[in-house]
């Protein structure tokens, strides 16, 4: 459920009307919801009941935004970060350092000291080579990271080929058949206390087998692990629960999934930690867009021409992902149409031949579903700006993002003197 709704005819975002954002901050703009992020950020929770201890970790590479953070903070949630820049700002919304988990495979050395000086909760090891690493500067700084070793299950997740991670042919995580010698080697190392496994499989997972078989997996080698007289205490079962983006879609909810994970893992005897992302952030972000006219060239669909553009929303033109699209004052009239940006690429198409409410120039429309995996993967392609953001509460809205202006990012180019 989500804070979006139609009232005396015009879409608001909790108590604010659209177009009145639309009017005072501009288009195009992403608009949060703070009830529905918290009201998502609970039900995640509650989902979780039967675990003993859960730990969330909110995957901030969903949506970075300082306010987004703040608010999940605050409903007690800690930060999966998989850059320097991301433990920065989960550092800067008040997430507890020890609630903070690093995955990523391509961690410098600069960001493993970081992760270390800020005395992170746990590393999340995706190699041999990285837990090495981590070692030798932990043990160079009188340090000790704790850790959590990701392996990959070769699981076919199901989703997506760009966001599955947990196939073998994926970069993800040690092979699952090696990890116990792997997690072996490295506990002896000095400066590591291996303490558990880590897994995470893909994003906008549409069935909880995938997720189940991978778990087995995961309690076989804790199994296996003990039985070599390894410590196992902990398991990060990772994100990738996915949310409906079509009207009518209907997923696995959190408490199914939350059901399964408390089924699966109720052997293990381990405190386990969460990473969702897109649960938590999708449902709870629209992307507010004006018409900048709408072109009828042929007797074919027009295409209506939107100033939100694949640079601002990129997860059409990349994964062919469907976004229902509404307009904030629908008139009752359906017709078809291509919703289209203003970049000069054939790839900035957001629908092709979709059903949906008619659309003249001017008027408002929202992308649904844009919380996650929104803002936080905008360009400035077409030397166009980074996009505002917004967070609602109630009655109330802050420009939570303010928009970059192109001329403010041509401001960081230099033409070298000899030119
Ligand atoms: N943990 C790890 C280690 C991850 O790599 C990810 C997402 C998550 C947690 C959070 O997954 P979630 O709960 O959000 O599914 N840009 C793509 C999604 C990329 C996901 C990358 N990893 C999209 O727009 O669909």
């Amino acid at each position: 459920m989500d804070h979006f709704q139609l009232r005396d005819g015009v879409l608001h975002a909790e108590d604010i009307p659209l177009t009145r954002i639309a009017e005072e901050v501009g288009t195009p703009v992403y608009v949060y919801s703070r009830a529905t992020l918290v009201r998502h950020a609970r039900v995640f929770r509650e989902a979780l009941s039967g675990v003993k201890d859960p730990h969330i970790a909110f995957a901030v590479k969903a949506n970075p935004n300082l306010a987004v953070l703040k608010v999940l903070s605050r409903e007690g949630y800690g930060a999966d970060v998989v850059s320097g820049g991301e433990l920065v700002r989960a550092l800067e919304a008040d997430m507890a350092p020890k609630d903070i988990v690093f995955s990523g495979v391509g961690k410098t050395d600069a960001e493993l000291l970081q992760g270390l000086e800020a005395d992170i909760g746990q590393f999340n090891i995706e190699s041999q080579e990285e837990g090495r690493e981590l070692a030798a500067i932990a043990s160079r700084h009188g340090k000790i990271a704790r850790c959590a070793l990701r392996v990959n299950p070769d699981v076919d997740a199901r989703t997506h080929e760009k966001i599955s991670t947990g196939k073998a042919e994926n970069k993800f995580g040690v092979p699952i058949h090696r990890a116990a010698e792997i997690y072996a080697t490295l506990a002896a190392l000095p400066g590591l206390d291996m303490r558990g496994i880590a897994v995470h499989i893909g994003s906008q997972l549409s069935s909880l087998e995938p997720l189940e078989t991978a778990f087995a997996k995961v309690g076989d080698l804790i199994a296996e692990l003990r039985a070599q007289g390894q410590t196992v205490t902990h398991a990060d079962l990772g994100g990738g629960l996915g949310v409906p983006y079509k009207t009518g879609e209907i997923l696995p909810s959190p408490a199914e999934y939350g059901a399964m994970v408390a089924r699966v893992t109720k052997p293990w005897d381990v405190a386990q930690s969460f990473e969702p992302g897109r649960v938590i952030a999708g449902n709870a972000g629209v992307l507010l867009t004006r018409v900048i006219r709408v072109k009828r060239s042929s007797n074919a669909s027009p295409f209506v021409v939107v100033d939100a553009a694949m640079n601002d929303l990129a997860r059409p033109a990349m994964y062919g992902a469907w976004h229902d699209i509404e307009a904030v004052q629908p008139s009752g009239a359906k017709s078809v149409s291509h919703i289209v940006g203003p970049i000069c690429e054939t790839g900035d198409t957001f629908a092709m031949n979709r059903e949906m409410d008619t659309l003249e120039s001017g008027d408002l429309a929202i992308f649904r579903t844009a919380g996650a995996y929104g803002a936080t993967m905008a360009s400035s392609y077409n030397s166009r700006g980074f996009v505002a953001e917004v967070l609602v509460d109630g009655d109330k809205f802050a420009v939570v993002a303010d928009r970059l202006a192109a001329a403010a990012i041509m401001d960081a180019e230099t033409v070298p003197d000899w030119l």
